[in-house]
């Protein structure tokens, strides 16, 4: 049988990683990347669980895969991720097309899963292993070579807000150790990586103890600066309750630490905090970003929003445009509670499904016009990007400014991987255009 793996990734940056590592681990046993959907021998989904509507399109999408491969040898089918972690065997009852079932802590295992596999014999494997997981993934090497990498540092959740899966499908707080962390950047950079986002589900949460020595993200930031083929670093995604001091100082010190900072805050209103299981206050809250204002005016910062959260009052919702407008986040995403089985706040009584459309409209409308006004302020001027990759089909190259904006300009190949000036001719609310700037770099 030839052995092609297609790994489609749905959810967030962790699920990016993971499906990352997954390849790299099956490789080690003859699967190569399918280059179309429809070309492989076993199929990897890998899901997210954090809204009713992305654990709805894993069958959905299970279901297409059934479709494509009607007239063909059926692939080995694989669900990963938050949806396997929280449905487990039930899956597998409810569509019999999925083979193996298997956790985001039990990926160590997916190479043994594979090697035994039969028609007849379904699997399910949901575990927390997260310390046998990442041992196992140290000794396999990184391949990524994206000039822009994600890198776990952290996962899992202790934190427990009483609307979120997470605790549940990535289970309790693990930090990665220290070196670990920094040989695989290594890795990386090798590879030809020129950015480095340091991820976790509460990323800035990270603490590593060796020698009655405790290592900080702050630390791994300092380490990760000393690569000088390195050009930036960020991290993703961060807790108000963990933005420390060290962590704050950072944005004076280090200048490869880009000033864009993802700070979740859910809510405007103490009251719906409160009742979130936040631990944090909306004072609390603008206080760091005062901090960090004042230690590096550049820092901006975007933020997720729940609509609708159980309880959540006329004026309640008012005070979370307030803050939208006292902060001006440059790029937010902003969703109507979602109750998650298991949650504390899953048996909440619900606000009418119209007036929740009413005020996602109205927020989005404000959170849309930021992100305009803030593109706008680059037109006629050069900025700094670090350039990724070719445009789909396109002669274009794609590439991203300090905070993160995507940009869109005509340039010759060779411009892969550099930071170059690129002057903004036009935007529009999630994209700037424009053309090299700098005369010494060639244009397309
Ligand atoms: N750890 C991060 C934090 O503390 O803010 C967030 C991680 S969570 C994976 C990403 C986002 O999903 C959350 O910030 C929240 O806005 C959103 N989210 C989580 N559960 C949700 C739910 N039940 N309904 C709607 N949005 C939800
Ligand atoms: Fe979910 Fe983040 Fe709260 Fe943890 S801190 S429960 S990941 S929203
Ligand atoms: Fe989704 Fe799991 Fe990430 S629920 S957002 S894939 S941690």
């Amino acid at each position: 049988m030839e052995k092609k793996v297609f790994i489609k990734t749905l959810g967030c940056q962790m699920n990016e990683y993971d499906s990352n590592r997954i390849y790299d681990s099956i490789k080690k046993i003859g699967f190569e990347k399918a280059k179309k959907h429809d070309d492989a021998s076993c199929y990897i989904l890998n899901t997210c669980h954090i809204r009713d509507k992305s654990k709805e399109k894993v069958y959905h999408e299970v279901g297409r895969v059934k479709k494509l491969y009607r007239k063909k040898k059926k692939p080995i089918m694989i669900v990963a991720g938050c949806v396997a972690q929280a449905e487990n065997s039930e899956m597998l009852k409810r569509e019999p097309y999925i083979d193996v079932v298997i956790g985001p802590q039990s990926y160590h295992k997916i190479n043994q899963i594979l090697k035994s596999f039969t028609e007849k014999e379904k699997k399910e494997e949901t575990d927390f292993d997260t310390i046998k997981k990442f041992e196992y993934f140290d000794k396999i090497k990184n391949t990524n070579n994206k000039v822009s990498s994600f890198l776990t540092i952290q996962e899992g959740c202790d934190k427990f807000c009483h609307f979120c899966v997470v605790p549940f499908t990535r289970g309790p707080e693990y930090s990665r150790p220290f070196d670990k962390i920094i040989n695989e950047a290594e890795e990386l950079i090798k590879n030809g990586t020129k950015e480095i986002t340091l991820i976790g589900q509460n990323v800035n949460a990270y603490s590593y103890e060796k020698n009655s020595k405790v290592y900080k993200i702050s630390n791994l930031i300092s380490e990760l600066e000393k690569f000088s083929e390195l050009e930036r670093i960020r991290y993703t995604t961060s807790h108000p309750r963990d933005m420390t001091d060290d962590l704050i100082e950072c944005y004076s010190i280090n200048k490869k630490l880009m000033p864009f900072i993802h700070l979740p805050i859910q809510s405007g209103s103490n009251k719906i905090l409160k009742l979130m299981n936040r631990k944090h206050t909306v004072e609390e809250y603008l206080n760091i970003y005062d901090r960090l204002k004042k230690i590096n005016p550049k820092v901006e910062f975007s933020s997720d929003f729940i609509i609708s959260y159980p309880g959540e009052k006329e004026e309640d919702f008012n005070d979370t445009i307030n803050l939208i407008k006292k902060i001006k986040f440059i790029n937010s995403y902003s969703f109507i509670f979602s109750p998650r089985p298991g949650t504390k706040a899953a048996e909440l009584q619900l606000i009418d499904d119209e007036i929740s459309r009413e005020r996602l409209i109205k927020i989005q409308k404000i959170l849309f016009s930021h992100q305009l006004e803030m593109n706008k302020s680059f037109e006629n001027k050069s900025i700094d990007v670090l350039v990724e990759n070719k445009m789909h089909g396109q002669n274009k190259l794609f590439g991203r400014n300090m905070y993160s904006n995507s940009v869109i300009f005509a340039a010759n190949d060779e411009n892969i991987g550099k930071v170059i000036k690129v002057k903004i001719e036009s935007c529009n609310q999630n994209s700037l255009f424009g053309k090299i700037a700098n005369s010494n770099m060639k244009a397309a």
